[in-house]
């Protein structure tokens, strides 16, 4: 495989053709120059999990936390994830985590550095990275949290406030849908925050059904190709 490429859609054209892995294309991601924000950002932070997923889900872009550890969703937004994945029969080990943009976006205010929303174009510019990953791993279904992600995988037209839940017919993988970014939900305010996780907890149990309703349908295949043929059947 060559070696990293400054712009992506060059390098994923390479890429094609051998069928990139997760860790190759990691490698590639790292040296990505196809945008601006790899001067602010401290780090390329690519997609974590198991290669094999049945679930990927994707957010928007690394936070500050994210930025300095090189990982997604490692902040409150994450923590958030993990206790309503848990809390829908979801095992977070199990999920491919990643973003729609794979550096932080920022503005200093004081010390502090403030998250800004990508740009179209930074958001068009990743979207290689993401659609190889989901490639490399082919899960079963792919949840998009938030407008960014969600238009960036099902286009510009998407509004999460109208298709939130439901699936969506997409090449990407038998199951796609999208629901509101964590993020939201932290910053909601406390009155509200109680029925912002109930609702996004039932997204996710929707999903585990999508997912549970394939492992059953897989396993049937299995059992039906392990049964020897029935005894009115001709030879
Ligand atoms: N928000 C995101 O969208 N992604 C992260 O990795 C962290 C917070």
């Amino acid at each position: 495989m060559q070696e990293a490429h400054a712009e992506p859609s060059t390098w994923l054209a390479a890429a094609a053709d051998h069928h990139a892995s997760l860790s190759e294309l990691r490698r590639a991601a790292a040296g990505c120059r196809a945008c601006e924000l790899w001067k602010r950002g401290t780090q390329t932070v690519f997609g974590a999990g198991p290669s094999d997923a049945l679930l990927v889900i994707v957010g928007e872009q690394p936070g500050d936390r994210e930025d300095l550890r090189g990982q997604p969703f490692v902040g409150p937004a994450g923590a958030l994830l993990d206790r309503a994945l848990a809390e829908a029969g979801l095992d977070p080990t199990r999920v491919y985590l990643t973003n729609a943009v794979k550096h932080f976006k920022w503005i200093a205010r004081g010390k502090r550095r403030i998250h800004q929303h990508p740009s179209r174009n930074e958001v068009r510019a990743c979207r290689p990275w993401l659609h190889a990953e989901i490639a490399a791993i082919a899960p079963r279904v792919v949840l998009c949290l938030g407008a960014t992600a969600a238009q960036s995988l099902l286009g510009a037209d998407f509004r999460v406030s109208v298709a939130r839940g439901a699936a969506v017919a997409s090449p990407l993988a038998p199951f796609v849908t999208a629901t509101v970014h964590p993020a939201s939900i932290v910053r909601a305010p406390d009155a509200d925050r109680r029925r912002a996780v109930r609702r996004f907890v039932a997204d996710l149990k929707r999903v585990a059904e999508w997912l549970g309703e394939d492992a059953r349908r897989e396993q049937q295949v299995e059992s039906d190709r392990a049964k020897p043929p029935s005894a009115g059947a001709k030879a």
